[in-house]
Parts: C-alpha cells; sequence; structure tokens
C-alpha cells in the first residue's frame, strides 16, 4: 500500500510530497514536531502528546496550525489511509515559508506535515537479551526540553552508537551525568531497588512515555527518584533501561561494554514494560 503523507491541506502520495525549498523547517531547522504512539488503531495518550507540541511551538512562538480537534482528526485520518494500527503518527509545524532571513518573518502560515508509519515490535531476541548503550558527550543546545527538529548532536549521538554495535547512546553532561538517550529517556534501577531518573527541566525532553512510566511506578508503588544520575551510578545499577514511544521499555544490560547488574533484562524492568502496555493499549 503506497503511503500516504499530509502536507499543508492535502493527502498525497508521500514519494510525490513536496515542501518549498524556502521552508523555514528546511533552511534553518526552525520548527518542532511530536510523534504518537499508535496502539490498536489508536492514538495512545494523545492529549499528553499534543499538550507537549503545543509547549514547543509556544516556547518558539509558531502559531499552532489548527485547533486541537482539526489535528487529531487529521492524524485519525492519516493513520486510516496508511492502514496503521500499530506504529507511530508523526506530526511536524514549521514556522513557514519565507525569504531567508534569520529573523521571524511577518504575516505567514505554519507548515503542517503529518505521516504514519507501522513499527515493528523489538525483536524477541532483543528483549531477552537487552540492549547494550555507550555514552557519549552531550553537545546539544541549552533548550533540549523544546521538541526541535534541530536534531544534528542526536544524529550524531546514534550514529556513534550504531558504529559500536550499540542500540542508543546515553549522553553525559559536563558534570557527568546523564542526560538522556539520544531519542530515548534514560533510568536505572539501583542496588536497594530504587528507579531513578533525571526530573525534566531545560536539560532533557519531556518524554511522553517517561511520564506515563512515573505514573505507573507509583501505581505499582515503586520508590521513584526524580534526580540525575551519573554514568559511574549507571555502571552500578541493578537495571537499567530506556523509555520512548516506539520501544515502550527496553531493558538496557551493557553500558559501554560493562554488564548492567548480572548482564540480563532483571525483573523491574519486565513489570514496567507490562503494565505500560497495558495502559497504552487502553488509553
Ligand atoms: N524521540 N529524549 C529524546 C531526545 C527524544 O527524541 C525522545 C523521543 C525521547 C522519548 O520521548 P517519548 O517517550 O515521548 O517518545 C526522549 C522520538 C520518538 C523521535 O525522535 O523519533
Amino acid at each position: 500500500m503506497a503511503r500516504i503523507a499530509y502536507i499543508n491541506g492535502r493527502y498525497v502520495p508521500q514519494s510525490r510530497a513536496q515542501v518549498a525549498v524556502e521552508d523555514r523547517g528546511y533552511l534553518f531547522s526552525d520548527g518542532v514536531y511530536d510523534a504518537v504512539p499508535i496502539h490498536n488503531g489508536n492514538l495512545a495518550f494523545a492529549d499528553r502528546h499534543l499538550d507537549r507540541l503545543d509547549r514547543s511551538l509556544a516556547e518558539l512562538r509558531i502559531a499552532p496550525p489548527m485547533s486541537r480537534a482539526a489535528l487529531l482528526q487529521v492524524g485519525h485520518e492519516v493513520l486510516r489511509r496508511n492502514g496503521v494500527r500499530n506504529g507511530g503518527l508523526y506530526i511536524q509545524v514549521t514556522r513557514g515559508v519565507a525569504p531567508r532571513d534569520h529573523k521571524f518573518p511577518k504575516g505567514i502560515k505554519p507548515s503542517l506535515l503529518m505521516m504514519a508509519r507501522k513499527w515493528k515490535a523489538p525483536a524477541p531476541a532483543l528483549l531477552a537479551k537487552g540492549a547494550a548503550i555507550v555514552t557519549v558527550p552531550d553537545q546539544r543546545w541549552a533548550r533540549r526540553d523544546i521538541k526541535s527538529i534541530s536534531l544534528i548532536a542526536n544524529v550524531l549521538a546514534k550514529q556513534a552508537a550504531a558504529e559500536q554495535g550499540a542500540f542508543e547512546a546515553w549522553m553525559v553532561d559536563d558534570a557527568g551525568m546523564v542526560t538522556e538517550g539520544s531519542s530515548t529517556s534514560a533510568w536505572i534501577a539501583t542496588a536497594n531497588g530504587a528507579l531513578v531518573t533525571r526530573p525534566n527541566g531545560h536539560e532533557i525532553l519531556p518524554g511522553i512515555t517517561r511520564s506515563v512510566v512515573v505514573d505507573v511506578a507509583r501505581d505499582l508503588g515503586l520508590i521513584l527518584e526524580l534526580r540525575p544520575f551519573s554514568r559511574d551510578e549507571a555502571y552500578a545499577a541493578r537495571e537499567a533501561f530506556l523509555t520512548s514511544v516506539s520501544n515502550f521499555v527496553l531493558p538496557i544490560t551493557r553500558i559501554d561494554g560493562k554488564p548492567v547488574g548480572e548482564g540480563k533484562p532483571g525483573p523491574i524492568v519486565a513489570r514496567l514494560r507490562a503494565a505500560y502496555l497495558k495502559m497504552a493499549r487502553h488509553d
């Protein structure tokens, strides 16, 4: 089935979808995006994702391209036209098209793109074995809480991981503290079983899967510590894992070549993954 994208008011075959060369997203990365998970044909946690999109837009003073109800309607139409039951809806808004000039142009309309695609479920072998990750310096800008389409530092981090045969790169700040993964949120469970993840702030993207897992952990009565953790603490963790819309909750069993805990996925991650998926599929 040919993939269909929505671009500025039209549904078009994705291979022929086009944007203007003077789109500020193309020239300046002047835009934001969000990715909403699709579970059993539904947009899961849509309000949390659209709240984050609104916030990213407001931080960059880009006007919302349409109402939330209209965005949801178009989003559902895109996933229907693409026959996606399990996957993700990608939404991107840029400031719009104008002759190249850094400052905000006046009187232009934002550009809106939506695409849907099926995601491969994480391979059972990866789930059974757990992922290997590496650490890299965090080279990003100071407002990582905005879901900007400017992702070059994230791209370089993920490429560094791939070149070392790892699934993800955890980025580490100048103080030796882990911020997050190149496209995922970072978590550890300490020797006494407390779950640790960095609090939201300008240093990380407020991951939606992370926010759901925080709720899930509280419901399960687990000890939760919202604080930064260091790379050394990660090396010494009992369990480690990552969260994101496409990976859900994924165990990490090696960091920089060193085994985490016993080097195999642990029970806390398994409980969180099951509880997260239960919520996502019924949301
Ligand atoms: N990545 N941190 C970063 C830097 C991210 O780019 C993402 C999401 C996350 C996890 O957030 P969420 O749980 O809302 O997916 C954390 C998206 C999926 C992407 O870039 O494709």
